[in-house]
Order: C-alpha cells, then sequence, then structure tokens
C-alpha cells in the first residue's frame, strides 16, 4: 500500500496539469498524420496485395467488405474512381461518417504480385466490385457459376449513386452520399443488448494504442513515471483481451530498456531520433491500430465517449481476468497508469483520491472487480448531475448506475432504490461483470476458439515470440520467470531488474 501512496506524490500530478483538451487535440493530430501515410490524402479505400490482403481484411472490425478489382492502367478505372472515393469517405478513415460497417478496399491486377490473388476471385473484367462477410474473403475467393457464395460481384455500382443503393439494399440501410459525420441514425445506443460489448474489442485495441502515442506525444515517461508503466505493461502483456495487444506489450516491455532509454527527452537527444523515433516506431496492438474511430465506445456527438470510455473499458476487462493473488498489484497497476497517463486533470484527481481511501490491500481479484465498478459508479453518479446541469453529457448515452436492470435484473436485490443508492446482489454482480467483460469480450478471430486456456498458453506463446525476435538475456530471463509461474514471478522480477538497473528517485 505504501508503494502507491510513494509513487502517487503531489509533484508530479501537478507536473502534468496540461488540461483534458490536450488529449483531444493530441490524439486527432496523430490518427490523421497515420491517415495520411496511407495512400495519400484523398484516398479513403484501402490498397490491398496479396501480401496483406488476409490480414488487413481479417482484422477489420467492419461487418461487410467491397473490395474493387482493377488495373491503374485501364481508364474506365481511372475514371471510376472518384465514384468509388464518394462512397469510401462515408465508410473509411478516421473521419468516416459511418465507421466500422463497411471496409472498402482495391487491389491492383496490374501488379504481378496480385495476379493469383485476382485469379482466385476469376477476375475477367476491370474494374470488378465484390461484397461479402470479411472472414469470407481471408482464404476464399469466387466463381461465376458458384450459387451459395457469400461473396457477391456487385453488379450495379458504376457510379457512386449506384453504388450506395446497392449497398442500402444489402443492408438495409439509407446511408446516403452527403451524410455527415455524427448525424447518423444508424448508431445503435440500445445500452440493455448485453452483446454490444463484443464490439469492445476495437476499443480496447484502440484505447490502448491511443493511450501510447498520447505518452509519447506528450513526452510522459520520466523517470519517476517509468516503473508505473512498467507495471501497466506487466498487466497488459498478461490479461489484455486482444492478443494482437498483448504480444505488442511485451515486445515494448522485453524492450524497454532500449525502447526508453533513461534520457529519452533531453535536450541532447532531441531533434534527431528522440523518444517518438525509437518506441514511436512500435505498434503496441499492430499496423492495423489505431483506426481512428470507435465501435461500442462511439458517441453520438463528436466529442463525447471516445478515449475515456474505452480506458474504463480495458480496466474493467483487466480487472475480471486476473487471479486473487494479482489483485493488489492490478489495483496499483491501474491506479498509477491514470494517475501518471490519464491526460484528464479532473478525473486524475477523483480516480486517485478513490485509490487513496483504500485502507486495506486487496486479497482478491472478486474484490478488486467490484472497487472498480462502485468506483466508475460513483463517478457516474457524479457525472449524470453534472452532465444534466451543463449539456455536455451524449444525448444518446446518459450516465447511469450501472448495470441497468435491463442488462443484469438480478444484480439488485431490491427494485425500490434504499435511501442513497440500490441494494445491490454484489455476487450476481460479479457474475455478470466477470461474464460481460470477460466471456463476451473477447477477441475475435483465434482467440475464440480456445477460449479456455487461452489466457496462460497465449500468454506464453506471446512472450515467446518477442523473446524470439529480440536475443536478450533479460527477455529469457523473462520468459523463464513467466514459465515457472506466470504473472506473479513476471512482476517480481521485473521489479528487481528495475531497481538493481536504475537510480530510483523517490
Ligand atoms: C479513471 C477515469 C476517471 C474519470 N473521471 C472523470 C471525472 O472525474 N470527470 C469527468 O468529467 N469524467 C471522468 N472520466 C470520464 C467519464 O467517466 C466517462 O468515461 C466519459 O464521460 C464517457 O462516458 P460514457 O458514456 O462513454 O461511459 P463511461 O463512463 O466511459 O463507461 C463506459 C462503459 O462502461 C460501462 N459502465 C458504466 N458504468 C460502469 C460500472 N460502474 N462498472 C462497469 N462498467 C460500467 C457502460 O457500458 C459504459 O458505456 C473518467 C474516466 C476514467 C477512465
Ligand atoms: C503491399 O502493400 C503494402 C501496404 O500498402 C506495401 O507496404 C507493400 O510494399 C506492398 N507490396 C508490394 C509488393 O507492392
Ligand atoms: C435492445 O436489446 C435487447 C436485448 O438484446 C432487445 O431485447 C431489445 O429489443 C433491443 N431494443 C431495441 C430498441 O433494439
Ligand atoms: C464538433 O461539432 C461541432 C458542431 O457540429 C463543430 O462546430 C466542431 O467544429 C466539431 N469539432 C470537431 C473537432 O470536429
Amino acid at each position: 500500500m505504501s508503494q502507491v501512496l510513494l509513487v502517487l506524490n503531489l509533484l508530479s500530478l501537478l507536473s502534468l496539469s496540461s488540461g483534458a483538451t490536450s488529449l483531444s487535440l493530441g490524439s486527432r493530430s496523430i490518427l490523421r498524420a497515420i491517415d495520411n501515410e496511407n495512400g495519400g490524402p484523398h484516398d479513403y479505400a484501402v490498397d490491398l496485395n496479396a501480401s496483406n490482403f488476409d490480414s488487413v481484411i481479417g482484422d477489420t472490425p467492419a461487418t461487410f467488405a467491397v473490395v474493387e478489382f482493377f488495373a491503374h492502367w485501364c481508364p474506365a478505372c481511372r475514371n471510376y474512381k472518384p465514384h468509388y472515393e464518394k462512397v469510401a469517405r462515408l465508410f473509411n478513415g478516421p473521419d468516416a461518417v459511418h465507421p466500422g460497417i463497411i471496409l472498402m478496399s482495391r487491389v491492383d491486377c496490374a501488379l504481378k504480385i496480385n495476379t493469383k490473388l485476382c485469379d482466385k476471385f476469376s477476375v475477367v473484367h476491370y474494374p470488378m466490385l465484390f461484397w461479402g462477410p470479411p472472414a469470407k474473403f481471408v482464404a476464399g475467393g469466387w466463381e461465376p457459376k458458384q450459387e451459395k457464395s457469400e461473396i457477391r460481384l456487385i453488379d450495379d455500382g458504376r457510379t457512386a449513386d449506384r453504388l450506395i443503393n446497392w449497398i442500402n439494399k444489402q443492408t438495409d440501410s439509407s446511408f446516403g452520399l452527403d451524410d455527415e459525420k455524427f448525424e447518423n441514425e444508424h448508431l445503435s445506443s440500445n445500452v440493455s443488448d448485453p452483446v454490444q460489448i463484443a464490439r469492445a474489442v476495437y476499443d480496447v485495441e484502440e484505447v490502448t494504442s491511443t493511450a501510447f502515442e498520447i505518452i509519447l506525444e506528450h513526452k510522459m515517461i520520466k523517470s519517476e513515471t517509468r516503473a508505473s508503466l512498467i507495471k501497466f505493461l506487466q498487466l497488459l502483456v498478461a490479461h489484455h483481451p486482444s492478443r494482437r495487444c498483448r504480444r505488442g506489450s511485451a515486445d515494448v516491455l522485453v524492450n524497454f530498456d532500449d525502447l526508453c532509454p533513461l534520457d529519452m527527452w533531453s535536450p541532447s537527444k532531441q531533434g534527431d531520433n528522440n523518444g517518438e523515433g525509437t518506441l514511436g516506431n512500435f505498434q503496441i496492438c499492430g499496423k492495423g491500430v489505431p483506426r481512428g474511430y470507435w465501435m461500442f465506445c462511439r458517441g453520438s456527438k463528436n466529442d463525447t465517449r471516445g478515449f475515456s470510455c474505452g480506458l474504463w473499458v480495458l480496466l474493467h476487462s483487466l480487472s475480471v481476468r486476473i487471479e486473487d493473488g494479482e489483485s493488489q498489484f492490478a489495483f496499483t497497476a491501474i491506479c498509477e497508469f491514470v494517475h501518471n497517463f490519464f491526460v484528464c486533470e479532473e478525473c486524475r484527481q477523483h480516480f486517485y483520491d478513490m485509490c487513496s481511501s483504500v485502507s486495506s490491500p486487496f486479497k482478491t481479484s472478486r474484490d478488486f472487480a467490484l472497487w472498480l465498478w462502485s468506483a466508475h459508479n460513483k463517478v457516474n453518479e457524479r457525472l449524470f448531475k453534472e452532465e444534466a446541469f451543463l449539456g455536455t453529457g451524449d444525448p444518446k448515452f446518459p450516465k447511469m448506475i450501472w448495470p441497468p436492470k435491463q442488462l443484469c435484473s438480478s444484480c439488485r436485490l431490491s427494485q425500490s432504490e434504499k435511501n442513497n443508492g440500490i441494494d445491490w446482489d454484489q455476487e450476481e454482480v460479479l457474475k455478470f461483470l466477470t461474464n460481460y467483460y470477460g466471456k463476451i469480450l473477447v477477441s475475435l478471430r483465434k482467440d475464440k476458439k480456445n477460449l479456455g486456456n487461452d489466457r496462460f498458453d497465449g500468454f506464453l506463446e506471446d512472450l515467446a515470440v518477442s523473446a524470439n525476435a529480440v536475443a536478450v538475456p533479460l527477455g529469457a530471463a523473462l520468459a523463464i520467470a513467466v514459465a515457472s509461474c506466470a504473472f506473479g514471478a513476471l512482476a517480481c522480477c521485473w521489479r528487481s531488474q528495475q531497481k538493481s538497473r536504475k537510480p530510483r528517485r523517490s
């Protein structure tokens, strides 16, 4: 316990009081920069080729994909491009009007590398457009005579208008070429639908990668915050719901001293390859993230939800994944992370107060998960009043004491609300949280099939990958420590490493 209070000192609190406004600006500028790298400022459709086709399409959060097969020398294709882009603008990129629904992509069949790919789809003329669930495109194909293929030839998409009409028919929607951002009636805000949280696996990836971008942009890794970051990374390596983020966190952790040398922000290192150049190259959740939009945490206004919603979801999903023996460590890691790295002064301060008021160490994961849940509800209760007064909330997502009856009726003992709150059945709440943030919110793709031991097996596998990638003794030591007793030893090993490696200020 004393450790928490030690690190959560007032000094670092004051040094980071740059305020919440820079948070949104910072992350937005990063995302815009990333977008511009992908195929120029005006291309919304994603360029695919044989080497990235399966991975990009397989990893997309979108429900559907459109693939345009074309040839760069074909004049008809060049004339078609503005039409296709007009539609892609709606669905792709950080400024998409309707993100996460349809991935619009193209493959240049005139490039040698794509010959086989184009053959698989029996491409006979240009441009040729296909529609289908992304999974069906991966390792899939199309033949003219195939009757029941889930991949369909788009036979009426010659202009932007006709393409959007075709898509509307398929999806029973009313997308319009003139739709503007955050004016959309397609946003589902059914708070009583328990499966919505499955979409949040994209949000926890987005929040993880955005958090690290912000940490770098704001040069927040300092000698007094390094240990906190390492702790949080340890938690992510072991328990992040997304396998890609576990793997990336392991990479950062194993290489931490190289990626984040103690003098990474020193004046002599500025200008040339500073911290952004080293850790900045690291995509903690893989190349496809950040995407620049949110799925579960998407607000109906342009400045609501998003990052802070994603952070809550990540924290809850960690809290239901830890073992009893890790509960105090997880508590400390999360408190310190929010305190040192969440660029929202009010949030940090309030959360810090709640952390500090915990009087005895957590012994069970149950207690920690319930603590986090009730802390979140305290924030909700306070913000409910504030937002009602200031009108700053998201009208489609009003704050509430959570979970509402519709999500978990057994969580409330009596339907009548007692004097200052609801009478909860804590065991039912815990069961609900575990199912909601644990079972339903899991990595899609590979992770789904080996849910049972995924956590442990996946962890070892992730570490094996990163330990192979960098043949450093530290990596090996880490892997051994992990193999022997998983997370506890890892934490322990790292803490002693940090102690012996660097002078500590506190
Ligand atoms: C650590 C932390 C501290 C914050 N402190 C402040 C603050 O002091 N002032 C401020 O203005 N904003 C604060 N925020 C931001 C604020 O809490 C919301 O994240 C933001 O307003 C967006 O709200 P939202 O509607 O997306 O729902 P969020 O509150 O972000 O919740 C995200 C989702 O989690 C689920 N959820 C809701 N309540 C619970 C619960 N009790 N347990 C488990 N799951 C739940 C719901 O599905 C909800 O949609 C804080 C955020 C964090 C992460
Ligand atoms: C395939 O596309 C990726 C991403 O656009 C690019 O980096 C790569 O160089 C391309 N490969 C070839 C052979 O063109
Ligand atoms: C919300 O989701 C619940 C649970 O899936 C469902 O029963 C209900 O009909 C949905 N409500 C709306 C308005 O879609
Ligand atoms: C958010 O929306 C408001 C009103 O629609 C607009 O004035 C503002 O510029 C938008 N902000 C951003 C960052 O897009």
